[in-house]
């Protein structure tokens, strides 16, 4: 929660580290003692019953950090060991330095061997790699790395968990699964998005005390995006307000075995204020919408069936949830392209494009009228025609080109979901949990958009919202009833207490 909004690349956060020391007379070892004071004091916090402390560090200034832990925990009265990939009397510079503060502590160092025995209590800090790392993580380094990962010790990983890389977020081959990562002066975009939230535990920031003017100069990549801000750019109700002032939400889907993903995404989008709200589904779930939701109207379509009059009334459209890949499903889909409305496609409706479904219709459609795409990463991979793999290892690059090869606001789902608009800076959401990985959550967040869109809001900040929105409403759950089993119609309730501000 207490992390910075910025979010950098690791070659910019190394310049930021060699402008505060070379134009901002910060020296290097300063910089090492701070961080190093930083990750023994979270090693405190975090594991406040820990005697035993055992270092791997490595031959750089990732491993000089780890020699400061050593000596502070050798300080602070811990049994400490330092594990070392290389030799000690080849550092060089601070590294060097923070050997000899760790020595001169009286900690125990000895080399990385095979046949070395983990410990087997206390916690491991891992100091190996940090922004140093370069192409994929070499054979040795690898073997530690698995060792660390099969002590099933508590880590702290310093900068960045070893082998993962700090821009995209994906393994380098082998990665440390850290609990806690104490990160520094800049914060790492791969640190919160793809498989990096994941792999970093808790993240503990600090800026090492640079000044501000360190950052500046450097370029940011993707922004974080914070709940209370966008909730400021609801605009709250006049008294004399009526129904038609909040729009006509259409929600199109919901095919036989799926009405379930369609009628979730209306209810939602009733309740985040949408003036009205219609479903466009198949007669089979007609019943069951009007009991569980009177409130919204349910409009059977046959195949063949035209929905014309429906998509005409519509102030916004959101197609996808549940809408399956056969030909009532695509008969929908270019129904809702050639409205000329503000469209959020989905799901199947994204699938439905990928095989080349729609293709014509939007690419003729008019570029003013906001479009937004929810892909994951595998649809997003469907859509730009290349491999689930390509996405996840450039996210950044991926979201981009989703929205200027299709003109729309595009959000990436996955653990650190990114967003962006053709030529608009890209954000990023650091707020959900695990909990979500269950069904129904996309057509939940679906609805939300639609919901947000009816009320005017334009498609980037209605787009960020949503996904705040439903990732704090999931933390909340979460918090109090614990992650697993969460439900996407649990969500509801949830997210209309947050519009709300409640
Ligand atoms: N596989 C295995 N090893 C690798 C690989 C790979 N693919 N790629 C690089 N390495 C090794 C390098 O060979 C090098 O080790 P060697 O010196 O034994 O050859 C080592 O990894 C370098 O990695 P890092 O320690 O990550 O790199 P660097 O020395 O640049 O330090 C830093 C990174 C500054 C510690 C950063 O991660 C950090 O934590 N910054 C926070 C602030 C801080 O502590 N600053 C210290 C300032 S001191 C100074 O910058 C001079």
């Amino acid at each position: 929660k207490n992390l910075p909004q910025n979010l950098y690349t690791a070659d910019s956060v190394r310049a930021m580290d060699a402008c505060a020391i070379n134009d901002h007379q910060i020296p290097g070892a300063v910089l090492m003692k701070r961080a190093g004071r930083v990750c023994f004091g979270a090693l405190q916090s975090h594991f406040p019953c820990a005697q035993t402390v055992t270092v791997f560090c490595g031959g750089g200034n990732n491993g000089g950090d780890g020699y400061v832990v050593a000596a502070l925990a050798q300080a602070a009265g811990m049994a400490v060991q330092v594990i070392y990939l290389s030799e000690p009397m080849e550092l060089t510079g601070d590294a060097q330095r923070a050997y000899q503060y760790a020595l001169q502590e009286g900690v125990a160092c000895r080399a990385f061997t095979s046949d070395y025995a983990m410990p087997i209590q206390g916690v491991i800090v891992d100091a190996l790699l940090g922004t140093g790392l370069r192409g994929e993580v070499r054979l040795q380094m690898v073997e530690v790395i698995n060792k660390i990962n099969a002590a099933g010790l508590p880590v702290l990983s310093v900068d960045i968990p070893s082998g993962l890389c700090a821009d995209t977020g994906q393994s380098l081959g082998a990665v440390v699964q850290a609990d806690v990562t104490c990160t520094f002066i800049g914060l790492k975009l791969g640190l919160l998005t793809g498989d990096g939230p994941s792999l970093c535990g808790q993240v503990v920031f600090s800026d090492l005390e640079v000044p501000n003017a360190v950052l500046t100069g450097q370029p940011v990549v993707a922004q974080r995006i914070l709940l209370e801000m966008l909730l400021m750019q609801v605009p709250t109700r006049r008294k004399a307000a009526h129904k038609g002032d909040f729009g006509h939400s259409l929600i199109i889907g919901g095919d036989i075995g799926y009405g379930g993903a369609a009628l979730m995404s209306a209810e939602v989008c009733a309740r985040m204020g949408s003036g009205l709200t219609s479903l466009a589904t198949r007669p089979e779930n007609v019943t069951a919408a009007n009991v569980r939701v009177p409130e919204v109207m349910a409009i059977p379509i046959t195949a063949g069936v035209d929905v014309e009059e429906w998509v005409n009334k519509a102030t916004v459209i959101a197609v996808g949830p549940g809408l399956g890949k056969f030909a009532w499903g695509e008969q929908l889909l270019l129904a809702a392209l050639m409205a000329q409305k503000p469209l959020v496609i989905d799901a199947d409706g994204l699938n439905l494009i990928a095989q080349g479904i729609g293709g014509r219709v939007l690419a003729q459609r008019d570029v003013n009228i906001p479009l937004i795409l929810t892909p994951h990463p595998g649809e997003a991979a469907r859509l730009l025609k290349t491999s689930n793999e390509a996405v996840q290892n450039d996210r950044v690059a991926a979201v981009k080109a989703l929205a200027d090869q299709y003109k729309a606001t595009v959000l990436l789902k996955g653990a650190g979901s990114l967003i962006a608009g053709p030529g608009t800076p890209v954000t990023l959401c650091s707020d959900g949990n695990p909990g979500m990985a269950s069904g129904g959550m996309g057509d939940v967040l679906t609805g939300i958009i639609a919901g947000l869109m009816a009320q005017s809001l334009a498609p980037l900040t209605a787009l960020q919202l949503a996904v705040t929105l439903h990732a704090a409403a999931a933390d909340r759950l979460a918090q109090r009833h614990g992650q697993r089993g969460l439900l996407a119609t649990d969500l509801i309730q949830e997210a209309r207490a947050l519009i709300n501000g409640k």
